[in-house]
């Protein structure tokens, strides 16, 4: 199986306890994925699968664009593995090659009802700069994390 198939799957097994807070479009469209695989190979888009014994992706973390505009940082993580230290893992990982690339900032939004998000996030140095918009206005919060800045951990 393909890396387009294995990303696709992981993105139709889940649950609506994840995609609520991470897939503006589910069920996804596949288009995404490849245009994503392909601004991998392009290095214009970061993209960390975090892969089960058996092979199916069971998290993914992506940075994109790199270079056109403001780099933005998407997680997830299978219903059934949340809180096993996997995001952080991934996160550890993805912001790692964003060092790596010098790239100045890395943004995200994220829904304030999701603490554990936002408290993994504040633990990578991300610093709420104002609300955003991910089912209606205002309901999410517009982090950054500038290249240099203090983790309080990680
Ligand atoms: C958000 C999500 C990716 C986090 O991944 P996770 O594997 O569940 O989280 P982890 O167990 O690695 O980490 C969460 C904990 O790490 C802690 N943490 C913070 N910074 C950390 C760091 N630098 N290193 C390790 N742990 C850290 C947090 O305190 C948090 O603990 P808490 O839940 O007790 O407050 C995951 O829960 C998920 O996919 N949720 C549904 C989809 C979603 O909301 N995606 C984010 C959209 S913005």
């Amino acid at each position: 199986m393909g890396d387009l198939a294995r990303l696709k799957a992981f993105y139709e097994r889940l649950t609506p306890a994840v995609t609520e807070t991470f897939v503006p479009d589910s069920p996804i469209d596949p288009d995404r994925l490849t245009n994503h695989l392909a601004g991998v190979t392009d290095g214009e888009a970061i993209s960390y699968g975090l892969a089960a014994p058996d092979g199916l992706i069971v998290g993914h973390a992506f940075v994109q664009p790199l270079w056109d505009g403001p780099p933005v940082l998407g997680i997830g993580i299978e219903e059934r593995l949340i809180g096993c230290g996997l995001g952080a893992e991934l996160m550890r990982a993805t912001l790692a090659d964003c060092d790596a690339l010098s790239l100045p900032v890395v943004t995200l939004t994220v829904v304030k009802t999701n603490l554990r998000a936002r408290s993994l996030y504040l633990g990578f140095g991300f610093v709420a700069r104002g609300e955003a918009a991910f089912r209606r206005p205002g309901d999410s919060l517009y982090m950054e994390r500038r290249l240099g800045g203090q983790a309080s951990n990680g």
